[in-house]
Formats: C-alpha cells, structure tokens, sequence
C-alpha cells in the first residue's frame, strides 16, 4: 500500500530559484497546499507569479485542463517567513549549495517545524550524512533531488544519510511517485548517483576546450549528433547554472580528496567570477542576452 503523503499536507520549499519554483509547481499540480520561501525579498513572489504563467501555458497547450490549473494556482503561496512553515509536513530545501547555510537552515526549521514534519533537501552534491548532523532528530532528513527543470524530469533520487529513518526515504519514495515522477533509492555518496556518473561529461568537455580540441558549440554538436545526448556538456552547464554545477564538482572533489579525476576547471572558475553563470544570468559559455542562443567571442 502507497505510503505517500495525503494530498492534504501542505508542502513548504525553501529557496525559490530554478529549483525551489521547478518542485513547487510540482507539488501543486499534484494536490498539495505549497508555501514558497526566499530569503531574498520579493522572490518567492517572483516564482508564485512566474509558476502561474507557466501553469497558463500548459492549459494553453492542452497539457493540463484549465481547471487543474486554477487549482493548482490556488494552491501555491509566498510566505515572507520560515514562522509561516509551521504545520507543513513536508519542507523541501533548494537553497544555495553550501553545508554551512543548508544546516543552519534545518536547525532554524526544527524549531519551527512539528516533531513530525519530513526534512528534505534537493542538494546536488552535498553529504545528506553531514546535513543532518548535529540535528535534534537527524533521522527525519532525507535527500530529495529533483532535476532541471523540475516539473519535466521524471528522475528524483532519494537519499538516505547514515542516520535517515528507512520508512520516511520510503515515504517519499511514493509520494515523488505519487507526484508522476520516477523515484529511485541512492546512498549518500558524493554527487549520489546522476552527479557522480555525470561528472566526467563536464570534465572532460571542459579539459578539451582547454586543450583547443574544438569551441564549445562545435563539442555540444558531436555529443548530440553523434553521442545522442540531449544536450552538450556545455550548453546543459549553462542551464544548470554555473555556480550549481561548479559547487557540485567542488563538492565531490573534495569528498575524494582531492582525487584528480574531480578536479575543478578554472575555465568553469573564471565563469563563476565573472558571473557569468548561465541562462540565468544571461551569458556563460553562450550569450543569451539578445535572444540568440551564440558562442562568445
Ligand atoms: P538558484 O540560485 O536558482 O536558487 C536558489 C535560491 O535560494 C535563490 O532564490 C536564493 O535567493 C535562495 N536562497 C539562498 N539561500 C537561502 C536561505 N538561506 N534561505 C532561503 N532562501 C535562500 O539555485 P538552484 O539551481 O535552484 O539550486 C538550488 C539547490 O538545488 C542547490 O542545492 C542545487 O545544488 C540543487 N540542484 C540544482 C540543480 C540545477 O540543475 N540547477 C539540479 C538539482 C539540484
């Protein structure tokens, strides 16, 4: 019998970005009440109304029925505040990617959160294990992570740490289930299943760009013409976000110590400091500012 969480459980994300919004729109189109919070003002205001549009379109489309998505629209709101999080049983973080700021803000939410409230975090890279430690109650936090764009990938990995409560990974297993998506149990080791296969993709793109094998349009176009991925190493750093992905190769980088193999590129590095980190911040390894999706100069 499906363990999922009843439709009735209000949902909260933390963290309204490409991420937080993606899981949020997820969420609610299943059933639940969803609370989206930023800690950068104006934010999750921004993604309710962005989550909204996008619900229009697929109504426009046919995707969902116009019902469904007026429900769901409903459904979803802002909150200013992690005191507004009190009740919900579920609370999915999709912050930055740093331990430091993921464990202070599941310290804060214990506190607030009831005693029987699931932890969650969509971290890419970082070590459910270390997250939950120095928790009150380490066992109620799983790994839930999603991938972009949220509402389109069917993947989630679920997550167990050392000291994760076997029965709640499995009640996030129905419930992603539950949600349309395609769950799918990992251990807590470095970059988890995806991350870890995918990092030599990222790795050796980028050490041919370094080596002047070919420009980086010319790499994306072998890997999808030839290697029938989806999209090229560089085109799908871009989407991820430089800073994201960056973070994760650190990450896992320093889980292996420093093992080579992980290392991370200073052509990525020197994108990262200039903030070009991707779609959205307009430019990384293309520019997307006029529209037009070029390699730079
Ligand atoms: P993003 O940069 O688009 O969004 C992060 C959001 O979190 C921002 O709106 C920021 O203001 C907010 N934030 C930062 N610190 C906060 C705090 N202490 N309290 C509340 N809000 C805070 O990042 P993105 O891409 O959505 O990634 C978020 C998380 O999801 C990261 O842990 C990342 O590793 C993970 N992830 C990212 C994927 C990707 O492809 N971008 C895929 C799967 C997981």
């Amino acid at each position: 019998m499906s363990q999922a969480l009843s439709l009735s459980t209000p949902v909260a994300v933390v963290g309204a970005g490409a991420m937080g919004a993606g899981i949020a729109q997820v969420a609610a189109v299943a059933g639940h009440p969803v609370r989206l919070l930023d800690n950068r003002p104006g934010a999750a205001a921004q993604a309710v109304a962005g989550i909204r549009a996008q619900l229009a379109k697929l109504a426009d489309k046919g995707k969902l029925t116009p019902e469904a998505a007026q429900a769901a629209s409903v459904r979803l709101c802002a909150v200013a505040t992690s005191a507004e999080l009190a009740g919900c049983g579920l609370v999915v973080e999709a912050i930055v990617e740093n331990l430091e700021v993921k464990r202070g803000l599941f310290r804060e939410l214990e506190a607030i959160c009831g005693a029987d409230c699931i932890l969650a975090t969509n971290t890419s890279s970082i070590s459910v294990t270390s997250i939950a430690a120095g928790l009150q109650r380490p066992e109620r936090l799983v790994g839930l992570h999603f991938f972009n764009p949220a509402p389109l990938m069917a993947l989630v990995e679920i997550v167990s740490g050392l000291a994760t409560d076997r029965q709640l990974a499995e009640v996030l297993f129905d419930t992603a289930a539950a949600w349309g998506k395609t769950p799918v149990y990992a251990k807590s080791t470095p970059g988890f299943i995806v991350n870890r296969v995918a990092r030599p993709y990222y790795a050796e793109g980028l050490r041919l760009l370094q080596e002047g094998a070919a420009d980086c349009a010319t790499l994306d176009a072998v890997m999808r013409e030839a290697g029938a991925f989806r999209m090229g190493p560089f085109e799908l750093m871009d989407m991820i976000g430089h800073d994201v992905n960056f973070a994760v190769t650190k990450s896992v980088w320093n889980a292996f110590y420093n093992d080579p193999r992980f290392q991370p590129s200073l052509v990525q590095q020197e994108l990262v400091e200039a903030g070009f980190i991707g779609r959205k911040s307009g430019r990384g390894f293309y520019d997307y500012r006029a529209g037009a999706e070029r390699p730079q100069p």
